[in-house]
């Protein structure tokens, strides 16, 4: 039973118009996908995803946006634009595994931070090559940045001139409420008037089609002042040459057809029942040794022991005895030394599933205890 990965549900890709697109991709485009692409993006994917990324307060242009391997390249590329062996990243705290590993080979010191108000921004953002941060129902915390918190944290990396990566994979999966205002678009009007184009700030913004329509695309995107998307481009440029030119297609196609707009309200109907069966499941059987807080969107419920005795190290492998899979807060600590929570994924697995995992998790921690 594997509550551990950051899946989706396999059965909501869309194969069918995948496959009727990707053939009409090949038929009408030939040349162009079978060949290698512009290391920066097909331009009407770019200029595509300046449209959508723009708004009120901030108006983008082709010149703002790369198109990348997915999201994990934008980290990557990050990283090897900002950082300097040994520099500083000021990441929000748990971390995203794969951004850890994304600037591991830099052996960067690590600033962790909690975006919820208890420390002074100004502060902890200066003197750090960039400050990393997912306000959307963070991996693996799940929590939300509130509006105030995201003000506070843009008017910061303005103030001390601090790059400030907003990682987004989880932005379209809002289950309750009204999605919160981008960091993006926060920065963008700071920066004053729409007519001050191109944007210029602070903000990298990094998202990826991998949750919303289907990981195995590849399709990502980096949106931030035209001097930060020239450097990407050099760095892209001796890492993959190009994103493949038929999935820029394939997706752009997708967008122009409204692909990941239809398939929204589905998933997430989805999901909420999951993330609800996961929650009742664990008030059913782990309240008494975790405490937890319901995402109001995203992937993951982060459970906290109660316990401080509790390893949840040991608790993943006692639970793989019991056959089911989580991952333990160590990995999302850059100093590996959180074994107090684990993360719990609610996408990947029937409300069934998830029931009996929790069951099979329940059974591991009562083992675990009597040890
Ligand atoms: C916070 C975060 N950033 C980036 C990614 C990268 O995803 P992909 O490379 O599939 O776009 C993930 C994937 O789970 C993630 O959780």
């Amino acid at each position: 039973m594997n509550l551990a990965g950051g899946l989706p549900d396999p059965a909501t890709y869309p194969a069918e118009e995948l496959a009727d697109i990707a053939a009409r991709a090949v038929r009408d485009h030939g040349p162009e996908v079978l060949g290698y692409s512009r290391i920066d993006g097909l331009p009407a994917l770019r200029d595509r995803l300046a449209a959508r990324f723009s708004d009120a307060h901030v108006q983008l242009t082709r010149e703002n946006v790369l198109v990348t391997t997915a999201g994990m390249q934008a980290l990557d590329l990050v990283g090897k634009v900002l950082l300097e062996p040994s520099g500083r990243i000021t990441a929000h705290s748990p971390t995203y595994l794969g951004a850890i590993d994304a600037w591991k080979p830099y052996r960067p010191q690590y600033r962790p931070f909690t975006p919820d108000g208890s420390e002074d921004y100004n502060q902890v953002f200066s003197g750090a090559q960039f400050v990393y941060t997912v306000p959307n129902f963070s991996n693996p915390s799940g929590r939300l940045v509130d509006v105030d918190q995201r003000r506070t944290m843009v008017e910061a990396a303005h103030l001390t001139g601090t790059w400030l990566v907003e990682d987004d994979p989880y932005g379209g999966l809002y289950y309750e409420g009204e999605p919160l205002p981008r960091l993006l678009s926060l920065s963008g009007e700071r920066q004053g008037p729409v007519g001050n184009n191109p944007y210029r700030g602070p903000v990298i913004y990094t998202g990826t089609l991998s949750k919303e329509v289907a990981p195995g695309l590849r399709i990502g995107w980096v949106i931030a002042a035209p001097e930060m998307i020239a450097a990407m481009v050099m760095a892209k440029q001796g890492s993959d040459m190009c994103t493949s030119g038929l999935t820029q297609r394939i997706a752009l196609m997708a967008m122009e057809a409204g692909l990941a707009e239809r398939m929204q309200p589905r998933i997430l109907a989805l999901y909420r029942e999951r993330r609800d069966a996961l929650c009742q499941a664990l008030s059913d059987h782990l309240a008494a040794s975790f405490t937890w807080q319901k995402p109001q969107g995203g992937m993951f419920v982060w459970a906290v022991a109660r316990d401080p005795d509790l390893d949840t190290d040991a608790l993943m492998r006692v639970g793989l005895e019991e056959g089911v899979c989580i991952t333990p807060s160590s990995v999302f600590d850059v100093t590996g030394r959180n074994h107090g929570a684990m993360r719990i994924n609610f996408t990947f697995n029937s409300p069934e599933r998830i029931v009996e995992g929790i069951k099979r998790l329940a059974k591991a921690v009562a083992r675990l205890s009597s040890k």
